[in-house]
């Protein structure tokens, strides 16, 4: 669990020239960037010099590239730039010794160590319909758990379950009418109830009075309304684990609404001292300034039930509280912007020193997705769909000869439910985007299973021919070789960067430049037998090309293992 190499390398280089300068690092280090590959692997212009040295930077550029050296850099002046390539030894065998050392863990690191990162994920409403976009939530949340893990951090993952409020007064007077007492644990009928309720609320405002009424006795504690409430949750938790053991999540914690019921109070009466409260219109609100036309902040209604704005005030003390958290991320849509921004900023406001470090890490809609079965999107219905896809396409493939596998169900299930987590992961995660069977089933486009085939594609080489104990990095000349060395090189850094910016599409698309780059190189064989992974008759050629697949096999397994996508070793 080194540095990574990459920015190792640069940090020697950006440590010699700011002793040739004369210079703090601190300011020389920023100023070296990555190079145009034509150019080598790192650059630093000289153009910010010229004033204070009175020289032309090309003058400059080449006195320092002839003053400073790193062991393992060539360095070279280029007009007003000064270059340095990554030597073909060491750099290539340091990158490939270090992924295949840490192997699924390679980028992994200790930055996070000692620290505490809170991510509240998934978080959906129980009861009502879990729809497609609660995807997003999930797998965004879960592989961010994945990616903090890996640079040390302890993580504590929460399912903020929505198991309080009127939709259980709703599915309770519509279980009344509509229910079918044998199948109070079945989901899929409490959701059909949920909606025939929902429906018949807004037409009927008797209706709509008795699920307010529901939710009222809930909240006085009464034990008959209570003991539904627990039955549904609990039938709806078992149902979502279903769905999470799929995706291949698991939470430290499952801890909603109805745990902060009755410790809404406290919370009131603080921010009461600290901010102000007051009446509006019969409801209880923050007293603080609001922009124009901008919704206050509701602490209770006027029939005296809370808010969710009040028990995501009382639930961010609490896990404050419990964690003494270094970070608290909410992973929840774009639409709750403003909640967020609220919640967070009445916690500022109270004095919560901490409240600076809560994060909402946003994002924008899915568009476009439909099954099958049609209506409302369920998302198991689409990791179905996406299997069922996965195995017409497994089969076709079987019969051609092209898939090998003893249990095909099984390898359906692991390609098309990475289907759906990658063709999430990929875009950046505030854009919307339109969903499309094709895209994220596609073996050859930028998709879970065009990844998932390139990982497979590794380990069938690898059964073929094993890596030697040593080996000679020094063969791997090809330009093809050497792309694909600095990919795997910057893997570390992707993944690094991913953490720093609650983004895991950083990762998703770098390991789409690793497939890519490793795709290229592999092929280059079917025209000439002489670049062949498995070249004959040069057996330390042989032993350095095995060595590399090695090391693209772990860069790939651990980058789809922190996106939360299956790696079968057979496709
Ligand atoms: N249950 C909410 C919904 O589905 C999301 C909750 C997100 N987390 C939170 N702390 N507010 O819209």
């Amino acid at each position: 669990m080194s540095e990574p190499i990459y920015a190792r390398y640069r940090s020697a280089f950006a440590q010699a020239l700011a002793k040739a300068l004369n210079s703090p690092v601190e300011e020389v280090e920023p100023q070296v960037k990555p190079a145009e590959a034509a150019h080598g692997d790192l650059t630093f212009a000289t153009f910010h010099l010229a004033k204070a040295q009175r020289k032309a930077p090309p003058a400059i550029a080449s006195a320092l590239a002839s003053s400073v050296s790193v062991p393992g850099l060539e360095i070279v002046p280029a007009g007003p730039y000064v270059n340095a390539r990554f030597a073909l030894t060491p750099f290539t065998a340091e990158v490939i010794d270090a992924a295949r050392a840490e192997g699924r863990s390679y980028g992994s690191a200790e930055s996070g160590r000692g620290k505490t990162v809170v991510i509240d994920y998934s978080s959906p409403n129980i009861a009502k319909p879990i729809a497609y976009h609660h995807i997003r939530s999930t797998v965004i949340g879960h592989s961010l758990a994945n990616l903090y893990r890996s640079q040390g951090y302890r993580v504590e993952g929460i399912n903020y379950l929505g198991d309080w409020g009127k939709q259980f007064g709703l599915v309770a007077a519509g279980f009344e009418e509509y229910g079918d007492p044998s199948r109070k644990g079945d989901l899929a009928h409490l959701v059909e109830v949920y909606i025939k309720a929902n429906d018949r609320a807004e037409r009927e405002p008797a209706f709509d009075d008795r699920a307010r009424d529901f939710f009222r006795r809930m909240e006085a504690g009464e034990a008959v309304a209570l003991s539904f409430w627990r039955e549904v949750r609990e039938s709806s938790v078992r149902e979502l684990e279903k769905i999470y053991a799929r995706l291949g999540v698991r939470f430290e914690h499952y801890q909603g609404e109805s745990l902060y019921q009755g410790k809404t109070e406290a919370v009131i009466e603080e921010i009461a001292r600290t901010v102000g409260v007051k009446q509006s219109q019969g409801a209880l609100i923050v007293d603080m300034p609001y922009a124009e036309g901008e919704p206050p902040v509701l602490l209770k209604k006027a029939d005296g039930s809370t808010l969710y704005a009040t028990r995501d005030l009382a639930a961010a003390i609490d896990r404050h509280q419990r964690f003494g958290f270094d970070r608290s991320l909410y992973v929840i849509s774009t639409d709750q912007s403003l909640h967020c921004r609220q919640f967070f900023g009445v916690l500022e406001r109270m004095g919560k020193e901490w409240a600076d470090r809560l994060v909402h890490v946003n994002f924008g809609r899915v568009h476009g997705m439909s099954t099958r079965k049609g209506k409302i999107e369920l998302l198991n219905d689409v990791l179905d769909e996406a299997r069922n896809r996965a195995l017409e396409k497994v089969k076709e493939n079987i019969l051609a000869g092209r898939i090998h596998t003893a249990d095909p169900e099984g390898l359906a299930e692991q390609i098309g439910v990475g289907a759906i987590v990658f063709g999430d992961l990929k875009n950046r995660r505030i854009t919307d985007y339109t969903f499309d069977w094709e895209d994220v089933l596609s073996m050859e486009g930028h998709s879970g299973p065009y990844l998932q085939y390139a990982h497979a594609r590794a380990c069938s080489i690898l059964e073929k021919g094993r890596p030697p104990a040593g080996y000679e990095a020094g063969r791997l000349t090809l330009p093809e070789e050497q792309a694909l060395v600095r990919t795997v090189a910057r893997f570390p850094i992707a993944v690094r960067e991913a953490v720093e910016q609650d983004e895991p599409s950083v990762v998703a698309r770098h390991l789409l430049d690793v497939a890519a780059a490793f795709s290229r190189w592999y092929t280059l064989g079917n025209q000439d037998r002489s670049k062949r992974v498995l070249v004959e008759e040069d057996d330390s050629l042989r032993g350095a090309r095995l060595a590399l697949t090695d090391a693209v096999r772990a860069t790939l397994a651990s980058g789809l293992s922190l996106l939360g996508v299956a790696t079968p070793e057979e496709m």
